[in-house]
């Protein structure tokens, strides 16, 4: 780990001293940055917030950001500002956050309310259709008889953009690691599209822009394609991209073999990252310029990792232009 030497361009004010975290860059990039609060700051937040269980977040949307401002009052209304600026800024934009002590699947309850204070301090998490809520909690286990790779735990999880099939912008992942039991391999891949060898042969070609159909497995519970271009331009005019390769229905010869030479130039990138999660840190990236996958794991008849995730908009800062509402 090293000191941070450059903090994110600002797209508000940043403070001169942090309270109650401490933000780094990572080993595996300079672009991912590791937040860390200590034990103290967490124990603050989980106590403060102890009445309520996450029941109460679901049944009561604006108790999110309750718990929100609690964590940032924690931190000397330091935190707001760091993570509005991270997420969106093009040189880093993602974050491994490590609450200490909040590491065992017993204490799933505060790693959800912490990871919602988090989230809600630059953004809203989406209603994810999955489960019903504003997150979402599954199980990774040795048999899957799922309809897509987001559960099966022997292959790759091929880079991807969430979002790519529902009509809510979808401006950051928050992915937490609840459980892991067994496990050897499974390390989160990452992908700044700035890092990827490739990124203007497939921007500038022709099909980049043309609007494409995205569809869900019945499992997504998503019932209606939606159509949108595999590439747009961020508020700046830089590229940004909504790919899933398992959800893009190519409408021919020409768009289905482009798809394959975009897919087989991602997953041959020497510059995606390999990135361990521990139990109880998340990862939160803008999904406009990061592309995230799961790494294989090592089979084992005892395996089980529970995983939690949010994806929602930003309320602060922005990287779209313009919403992609239909
Ligand atoms: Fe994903």
């Amino acid at each position: 780990m090293t000191a941070l030497t450059r903090l994110p361009a600002a797209a508000m004010p940043i403070p001169q001293t942090l309270h109650g975290f401490r933000l780094e860059a990572s080993s595996p990039s300079p672009r991912l940055l590791n937040l860390h609060f200590p034990a103290e700051t967490v124990q603050a937040f989980t106590d403060a917030v102890a009445h309520w269980p996450v029941q109460a977040l679901e049944y009561k949307s604006f108790l999110r950001f309750r718990v929100a401002k609690i964590l940032d009052d924690l931190c000397r209304n330091t935190l707001q500002p760091v993570l509005i600026n991270t997420l969106v800024d093009r040189d880093t934009g993602a974050l491994l956050v490590t609450p200490e002590g909040l590491d065992r699947v017993e204490q799933a309850e505060e790693m959800v309310k912490f990871a919602t204070a988090v989230a809600h301090l630059m953004g809203r998490s989406n209603f994810d259709a999955m489960s019903g809520q504003y997150y979402a909690r599954f199980v990774v286990k040795n048999v899957d008889d799922s309809d897509s790779y987001l559960r099966q735990p022997h292959r790759v999880m091929e880079l991807h953009n969430d979002g790519t099939f529902v009509e809510q912008d979808t401006d950051y992942v928050l992915m937490m690691k609840v459980d892991e039991q067994n496990m050897q391999g499974g390390n989160s891949l990452l992908l700044h599209l700035d890092d990827w060898e490739e990124l203007e042969t497939f921007y500038h070609h022709p099909l980049a822009r043309r609007e494409m159909r995205w569809t869900a497995p019945p499992s997504k519970k998503v019932d209606r394609d939606i159509f949108h271009p595999v590439f747009d331009v961020d508020t700046e005019g830089r590229p940004i991209m909504a790919y899933i390769d398992q959800f893009v229905q190519p409408k021919n010869f020409e768009e289905g073999n482009w798809l394959a030479e975009l897919s087989d130039s991602l997953e041959g990138s020497a510059h995606k990252l390999s990135v361990p999660v521990p139990t109880g840190s998340f990862l939160l990236i803008n999904n406009h310029f990061w592309l995230h996958g799961r790494d294989r794991f090592t089979p084992h008849p005892e395996l089980r990792r529970e995983l939690m995730r949010q994806r929602g908009y930003f309320t602060h800062a922005k990287t779209l232009r313009q919403p992609r509402q239909l």
